[in-house]
């Protein structure tokens, strides 16, 4: 078992470990007493994990209603949102009481949002569910909701009190969506750590998991602790983002976050070498990493209508954008370019 402790505007643990849900009441009666929870989960997560994380709580003397929505980022909205919180109300919750989000990115990002927001803050629990939220969505405090105009316009930075990842809960993971979580641990080694990027590029990563994830925490953990409020080096982060939003916008939500960042990602690496702003052109290591993880590596999107869809992201200020580019496999850095050159940045996408 890893434990790691993040240290933001709120201080909490990271506790990653094999069939480590069992001790997930017993950690919020230490933290919250014996005092009440919603448990939030979606309808594919309920079937599988719900029981588990019910019997923890009951058996530690929490008393759990549970809310329960319909899986998809397609749910990730303001109608959901509300719908979960007048389900706070109406089970009575206090500033006493907690949310535990059981679930991947989708299910952590609405309930932080959530917790957030009714009675002007209650605390909340990540329990991870998909390798995305373990190693990048439970840590950190980024809630959102998205928008009609686009995806996470409407959040809030508002830190967990614990984030608990069980490994074993990843047994259930559909193929897709593990490659989907190894886009964001590719991100880490491209951005921070090339030793990283070097131990999971040949794909085959199960059996090391738990570092793997610890690993990544430990990444976030740091970043976030230099800039929790996304200023500065926390847009590191956002490696293949940019593209990835407009990929992900461009599909109708048809590709999933994950696989439009590793598409993202060749884009970014692509144009960093092209423009003339990397050491060296670390495209294909990006593409074989992904390849090796069942990631894809294009998309049949018209450059034009990427760059359109970037403009509406919510990361543009004014007529320039934060775009994060490799220079070397392992240090990323960030360029404020002018919106014209998101055009040039597109046409790299093959
Ligand atoms: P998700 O929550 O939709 O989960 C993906 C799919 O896996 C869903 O169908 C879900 O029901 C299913 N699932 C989850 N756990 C499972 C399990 N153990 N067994 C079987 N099926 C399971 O999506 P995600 O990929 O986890 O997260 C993507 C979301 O996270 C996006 O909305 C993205 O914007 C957000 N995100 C947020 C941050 C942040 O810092 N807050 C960072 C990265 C991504
Ligand atoms: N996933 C990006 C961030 O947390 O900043």
């Amino acid at each position: 078992m890893e434990i790691i402790r993040v240290n933001a505007s709120k201080e909490y643990d990271v506790v990653i470990g094999k069939g480590i849900l069992t001790s997930l009441g017993e950690r919020c009666v230490s933290l919250f007493g014996k005092s009440r929870a919603v448990i939030v989960t979606d309808s594919n997560v309920a079937p599988l994990w719900l029981d588990k994380t019910q019997q923890s709580l009951q058996l530690a003397g929490v008393e759990a209603s549970v809310f329960t929505f319909t899986a998809g980022e397609e749910s990730k909205n303001t109608a959901t949102l509300f719908e979960l919180i007048e389900f706070m109300a109406q089970s009575k919750l206090t500033r006493s009481d907690f949310a535990v989000a059981l679930g991947g990115g989708v299910t952590g990002d609405m309930t932080g949002l959530a917790a957030s927001l009714y009675l002007r803050g209650i605390p909340f629990v990540q329990v991870p569910t998909t390798l995305l939220a373990a190693v990048d969505s439970s840590v950190g405090g980024k809630t959102a909701v998205n928008l009609t105009a686009g995806k996470n316009l409407m959040g809030a930075f508002y830190q967990p009190e614990l984030v608990l990842c069980d490994t074993d809960t990843l047994s259930t993971l559909p193929e897709n969506e593990f490659a989907n979580g190894m886009a964001e641990v590719i991100k880490y080694g491209v951005i921070f750590d090339k030793d990283l990027f070097d131990k999971v590029s040949g794909g085959d990563v199960k059996s090391d998991i738990e570092s793997i994830i610890a690993r990544c925490v430990e990444l976030k953990r740091d970043v976030v602790a230099r800039d929790e409020f996304d200023k500065g080096d926390r847009q590191l982060l956002n490696f293949g983002h940019t593209m990835a939003h407009s990929i992900e916008k461009c599909s109708d939500f048809e590709i999933e976050h994950g696989s439009a960042v590793a598409i993202g990602m060749v884009i970014a690496a692509r144009a960093s070498a092209r423009l003339g702003w990397s050491d060296e052109d670390c495209t294909q290591a990006i593409i074989d990493a992904n390849k090796n993880n069942n990631l894809p590596v294009e998309c049949a999107f018209a450059p034009a209508d990427l760059a359109d869809a970037a403009l509406s992201d919510k990361k543009r200020t004014g007529g320039t954008i934060n775009f994060v580019v490799p220079e070397v496999t392992g240090r990323c850095v960030l360029k404020k370019i002018p919106v014209d050159v998101l055009y040039q940045i597109a046409e790299c996408v093959n």
